[in-house]
């Protein structure tokens, strides 16, 4: 397939004149001039975290083209989505309904009436841009438990996906940089890290970056010594090695070191894909409909896409890859034909395979505050004062280090502990039982922001890592144009607000621990000191409940049979050809804790299935 012409001068072609030497112009482009009906070997649709880890594979011995609808970061949000520091800046990435939108970058989604949760609207962020959601996240790296990954085997029949059997797909998805002794501030925050431990391989050429900030907030280390102090001590594997529970980390976060930018999947993968291989990049383009051959109905053939109203179709010679995320991959298939029959029915949109599993299951891990204002200096407070802005940005720019390179947080895993399940129900005690033993229900986050005239607001705050609640996405009308429909379900079922009870107490435990006397100032900010009762405390829970952004499973991955399966488990949709969906929305669960490391890795392990013909 011959390679279109330029069309964009972008920061890929700047990578491709400074290869160029001293002759100013572009080598060439990865990026497709749209309008014109081309076939590709495979076609990837959506060009975020995973999409892009599979296209990058997939083009290193086929054609591949890669519809993403939005553009690149680095120029719709200037610096912002490479400083690290810069997340506190991205508004958009608020909660609140009425959140102001920005539409260069995020889909700006809102959620249906959380009637679990205080009847919030949420908004619900999702990258629109290339690197998708790791273009805009946090970037905090670990891998889930083994048990965890055990469970998504047998849910799905194939052994595969055990950690053992994953780890190579970990490993080949990432490099890992030992902490900077020398630049990292804080000298007793000892990073346990063994270049031997058998869970990372530089030497297998991953490109995501993955390091140890060269900074740590102070107040961190102190929040630290109280999720100790409740029993919950530093790992001393860390939490990429299949362990999580009664254990704290300052783990990884997907940075540069050498400058302390971020990586995503569109500065790691995407960056080496377009240096080494013909990968074809659709810019602004939106898919509309997946295209079935009409001789071999179901046999998925093409992708009808939309750039900014100029429409045309990307033909695939061998398979279709839906990679569009949690909410956009759901609603992409019944739109074009696959899902509930009511549903399709109800919208006039002919049936070509009637699974009901599509947009249902979907598990989202939610997040509560407990807040107290410390004496203690926070990133937050030095980044918001004006004083500091000259030193900390040359810092910053010269030596990559200092409170701008650096979004780390403490994290903190465990299962409620005995005395306070005492008031769990029978129902909720034998649900929690029935997860593997070393599956978290909770994770801890420590974290710190700047308060008032630059004081410091300290987090010990939890996040539900076994949420019972299933939540669900569908479809207004036939068209991608209309925004899918998205109930996370939250605190629908009543055993995750009787474990979120136990884990504000378990909050509460830390903060009340003599390790933070020293720098706890005042009395409770959240939830504070009126809200006691358990009763408050769950009314607090349903009014003021938010998203860590981890939703998945909205097309579960599940043997040939099961109500809800969606894929098998080499993510092939059930009942039709030629079709997969690959990203988080084709988990068989959410996994507890940060997914992105398992998006990541399981992009790379259906690479390489299809490379290996399954
Ligand atoms: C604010 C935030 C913070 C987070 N923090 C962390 C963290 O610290 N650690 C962690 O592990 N995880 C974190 N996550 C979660 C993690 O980033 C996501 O789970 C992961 O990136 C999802 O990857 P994906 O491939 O499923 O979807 P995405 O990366 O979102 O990719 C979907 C892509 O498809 C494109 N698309 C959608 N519809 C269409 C269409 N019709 N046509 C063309 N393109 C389309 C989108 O524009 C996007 O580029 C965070 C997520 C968010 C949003
Ligand atoms: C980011 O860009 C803004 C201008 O938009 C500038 O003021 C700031 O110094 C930049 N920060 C870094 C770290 O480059
Ligand atoms: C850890 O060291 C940093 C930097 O010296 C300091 O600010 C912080 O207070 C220390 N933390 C504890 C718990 O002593
Ligand atoms: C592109 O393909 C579509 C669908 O197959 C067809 O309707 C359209 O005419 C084609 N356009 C061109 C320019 O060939
Ligand atoms: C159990 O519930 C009662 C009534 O709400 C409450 O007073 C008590 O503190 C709870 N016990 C635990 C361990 O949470
Ligand atoms: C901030 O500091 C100023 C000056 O010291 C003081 O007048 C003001 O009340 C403080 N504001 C808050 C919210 O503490
Ligand atoms: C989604 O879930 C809600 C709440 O459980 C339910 O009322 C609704 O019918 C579901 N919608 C679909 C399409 O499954």
């Amino acid at each position: 397939m011959p390679r279109s012409a330029v069309l964009l001068s972008c920061f890929f072609g700047v990578l491709a004149i400074a290869s160029a030497g001293s002759q100013q112009r572009l080598r060439s482009s990865a990026f497709a001039v749209p309008g014109t009906n081309v076939s590709y070997d495979y076609v990837v649709v959506g060009g975020g975290t995973a999409g892009l880890t599979i296209a990058s594979r997939l083009a290193e011995w086929a054609s591949v083209a890669v519809i993403e609808a939005g553009g690149i970061y680095e120029f719709d949000n200037g610096n912002l989505s490479v400083v690290p520091s810069g997340v506190m800046g991205m508004s958009f990435l608020g909660t609140a309904e009425n959140t102001p939108k920005q539409p260069l970058m995020d889909w700006g989604l809102i959620s249906a009436p959380q009637s679990g949760a205080g009847n919030q609207r949420i908004r619900y962020a999702q990258g629109k841009t290339l690197g998708g959601s790791s273009a805009i996240n946090t970037g905090g790296y670990h891998r889930g438990t083994a048990g965890a990954y055990q469970r998504w085997a047998d849910v799905v029949g194939d052994q595969s996906y055990t950690f053992s059997n994953l780890l190579p797909y970990f490993k080949k998805s990432c490099h890992l940089t030992p902490p900077n002794l020398e630049k990292r501030n804080t000298p007793n925050t000892t990073v346990i890290f063994d270049p031997t431990a058998k869970v990372f391989d530089n030497s297998l050429g991953g490109v995501l970056q993955v390091s140890w900030a060269n900074w740590v907030d102070p107040t961190t280390t102190w929040l630290a010594l109280g999720l100790k102090a409740i029993g919950l001590p530093l790992s001393i594997v860390g939490f990429s090695s299949g362990i999580l529970s009664g254990y704290s980390a300052w783990i990884p976060t997907t940075i540069s070191p050498r400058h302390a930018t971020r990586s995503s999947s569109e500065s790691s993968y995407l960056k080496q894909s377009i240096e080494r291989t013909q990968i074809m990049i659709y810019l602004h383009t939106q898919a509309l409909r997946i295209l079935f051959d009409s001789d071999r109905p179901g046999r998925a053939n093409a992708v009808a896409v939309s750039t900014q109203g100029l429409e045309y179709t990307i033909s695939a010679n061998k398979e279709v890859i839906i990679s569009t995320g949690v909410f956009h991959s759901p609603q992409l298939l019944m739109v074009s034909g696959i899902g509930p029959r009511v549903t399709l029915e109800a919208h006039g949109i002919p049936v070509i395979a009637n699974l009901p599993g599509v947009g249902q299951n979907l598990q989202d891990e939610l997040s509560f505050l407990v807040l107290n204002e410390v004496n203690t200096p926070s990133g937050g407070a030095i980044i918001a004062n004006p004083e500091n802005t000259a030193s900390i940005l040359k810092e910053y720019l010269e030596d990559a280090k200092g409170p701008m390179s650096s979004v780390g947080v403490l994290m903190s895993f465990e299962k409620i502990p005995p005395e306070l399940r005492q008031n769990f129900t029978e129902k909720t005690k034998s649900a929690l039982d029935s997860l593997p033993a070393d599956w978290p229900e909770v994770e801890y986050l420590a974290a710190a922001v700047s308060g008032p005239n630059f004081t410091s607001i300290a987090s010990i705050s939890p996040i539900l890592t076994a949420p019972l609640s299933r939540g669900n996405v569908t479809i207004t009308s036939s068209s991608m144009a209309d925004p899918p429909v998205i109930d996370m379900g939250w605190l629908t079922d009543p055993a995750d607000a009787e474990v979120a009870v136990a884990a504000i107490k378990r909050c509460r435990q830390a903060w009340a621990s003599d390790a933070l006397q020293p720098i706890k100032v005042g009395s409770e900010i959240l939830p504070g000191e009126a809200v006691s009762t358990d009763e408050e405390i769950v009314d607090y829970l349903r009014q003021t409940a938010a998203p860590i952004w981890h939703a998945s499973a909205t097309c579960a991955m599940g043997k040939l049979g099961d109500v809800h399966a969606v894929v098998d488990s080499k993510a092939r949709v059930f009942g039709v050809e030629r079709l997969r969906v690959v990203d988080a929305s084709s988990f068989p669960f959410a996994l507890p804790g940060h997914p992105q490391a398992s998006v990541y890795a399981f992009a790379e392990k259906i690479a390489d299935d299809i490379k290996n013909g399954r």
